[in-house]
């Protein structure tokens, strides 16, 4: 077949047609290319023959969504030796904050022959279709460095090494909106914190960045325990929902921060509270029974995600506790439905609910390498306990499948703190009574208790063991997308911050002493009645500790370099 109609311009052709010529032709390698905002794309250009000498080839963006450029390659030459070797072209996409997939057509042109055009589509920065919301926040994202954070932790012998680490950003008073000059909260209040998280998105280039604020003041709050106990009372759901949600959602919606990426967590311990520690078991308390009873956290936590989840740039991820407190069969399915009636409380949807974190403020650890999976002959063990899981990461994932299960979207992602769940050696005294080395091989032991204990990472006493643990390292740094069904490994626990004092400590806060924060405690149902690990000296929960802080840091693993 002669060439029909096309200029042809063959020689030495590679690809012949059957008359053994080869017409001249653009190849390119995709006529559609979606392109992420804040991101690049690319296509590739060649040429389908050798020609006589250099051909020009332009790449001109059309009328359509002007948020899509070409960022290089608009202009491409192709010799008479390279025609036959692809060449780049890239798209840009800026971030915008509208909400639909803009496109722009590319016109792929060369003098004399047949022009193709590549339709070039918006994409979020997922590369999935462009929604409200990203699917994974995270994704090609910076995430919002708290100032005050990262002055207590420069103030630090070797805290620089860590203070440009974003943590989480904790409202846990009503004054802490407004900023109340608290040793907890700081000066700062949501909108000073809104406005540094618009000024480091400014310096930050094209990505988009992500705060994490933490809600945390429901009525009768944390009550399985004393030291997070807070300002409402357990009867107080209308100021809960008029002066704290309400003004938190009303400064969040303000347009100007509109293009920032919004990542509220949800009421540490509340939910997973009214499933473990009510009813007639032996955890059982009775502001936990009050609270289930008087709906105070499922309707609370429903209104919140209904209120914030309006704001199409919030994303509400609900605290889900930790594997060595969910793990359990009785408890396990009956936590991921009770975030189902929360999420549905209140007038809100599941659709509000965009994922769950694990291991909030914990230092339960993210993988046990050594241990292994969990047979049913190491369930047995003291260490773990009949649970189904022993590390965050197995857990993580599989309650998110469990998640689906009760209801929510096969779209949710999992977030996992992983602040202090480090356990490298423990260089840094106090360590727990348990081995101080972190371990570099599984036992050879062939005692089920024997080799769990000298395999796992974990050294704590007990996994009911929470405050301020001795031995505890930094975990994995923070990094977006780190495992499946997991959005970003995060520092929602400021290292450095108290969970509890040793000692009675009158303060304002509405904090208690529980004496799971005492060293000399030797335990109730909830750790097996096992001594509680927690270092000395600590001050009230939420004000530095600076003993625990180097703790953390010297005892990291990955270790700090
Ligand atoms: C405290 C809060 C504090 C948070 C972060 C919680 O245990 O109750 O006041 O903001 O930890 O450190």
């Amino acid at each position: 077949m002669a060439s029909s109609g096309l200029t042809s311009v063959t020689v030495n052709a590679t690809e012949a047609d059957n008359d053994g010529t080869t017409t001249q032709s653009l190849v390119v390698s995709s006529t559609s290319v979606s392109v992420p905002e804040g991101g690049t794309s690319s296509y590739t250009v060649r040429l389908a023959a050798q020609p006589s000498g250099n051909v020009t080839v332009t790449n001109t963006a059309g009328s359509g969504d002007t948020n899509i450029t070409v960022s290089s390659g608009a202009s491409l030459t192709f010799t008479t030796s390279n025609w036959n070797t692809a060449q780049t072209v890239t798209l840009a996409a800026a971030e915008d904050s509208d909400s639909t997939a803009g496109t722009r057509p590319i016109t792929v042109a060369s003098s004399g022959l047949t022009s193709v055009t590549v339709t070039a589509t918006e994409a979020d920065n997922d590369g999935g279709p462009v929604g409200p919301r990203a699917d994974n926040p995270y994704a090609n994202a910076g995430v919002y460095v708290n100032p005050q954070w990262r002055s207590k932790a420069l103030a630090e012998p070797g805290g620089s090494r860590i203070a440009n680490q974003p943590t989480g950003v904790w409202f846990d008073r009503i004054s802490a909106l407004t900023g109340n000059g608290s040793p907890t909260t700081g000066t700062m209040g949501l909108a000073d914190h809104l406005d540094q998280a618009v000024t480091q998105d400014a310096a930050n280039g094209s990505a988009p960045m992500v705060i994490q604020i933490v809600v945390y003041n429901l009525p009768g709050r944390d009550c399985a325990a004393l030291a997070s106990n807070g300002e409402l009372g357990p009867t107080e759901l209308a100021r809960y929902k008029s002066e704290y949600i309400d003004v938190m959602a009303g400064i969040l919606a303000r347009p100007a921060y509109a293009n920032l990426r919004i990542v509220a967590i949800i009421e540490i311990d509340s939910l997973p509270n009214l499933v473990t520690n009510v009813g007639g078991r032996a955890t059982a308390t009775a502001m936990c029974d009050t609270m289930l009873a008087n709906r105070g956290y499922v309707d609370g936590v429903g209104y919140a995600l209904n209120k914030l989840g309006a704001i199409p740039n919030v994303y509400n991820y609900i605290d889900a506790a930790h594997h060595g407190w969910v793990g359990w069969d009785d408890n396990f399915g009956a936590t991921a439905n009770m975030m189902f009636t929360a999420a549905t409380a209140s007038g809100s949807t599941a659709a509000n609910v965009h994922g769950f974190i694990t291991n909030t403020a914990n230092t339960s650890a993210l993988t046990e390498p050594y241990v292994g999976s969990v047979t049913e002959q190491l369930r047995q063990t003291t260490w773990i306990d009949w649970n189904r899981y022993n590390d965050e990461l197995t857990f993580a994932q599989a309650f998110r499948s469990r998640l689906i299960q009760s209801g929510f979207s096969s779209s949710i992602g999992m977030l996992i703190d992983t602040s202090r769940n480090g356990w490298g050696s423990c260089v840094q005294t106090p360590c727990q009574p348990t081995q101080a080395t972190r371990p570099t091989a599984a036992s050879t032991s062939t005692d089920p208790n024997t080799f769990v204990n000298q395999s796992r990472i974990d050294r704590r006493i007990h996994k009911g063991n929470w405050c301020n643990q001795a031995g505890a390292g930094l975990g994995e740094r923070p990094r977006s997308a780190p495992a499946t069904g997991i959005d970003a490994y995060v520092w929602i626990k400021p290292p450095g911050e108290s969970d509890g004092s040793s000692s009675l400590i009158p303060n304002d806060e509405g904090k208690g002493f529980d004496r799971m924060c005492d060293p000399t405690y030797t335990g109730n149902a909830r750790n097996g009645n096992s001594m509680s690990g927690a270092l000395p000296g600590a001050p009230v929960s939420g004000h530095w500790f600076s003993a625990q802080f180097q703790q953390l840091m010297a005892n990291a693993y990955p270790p700090l370099s």
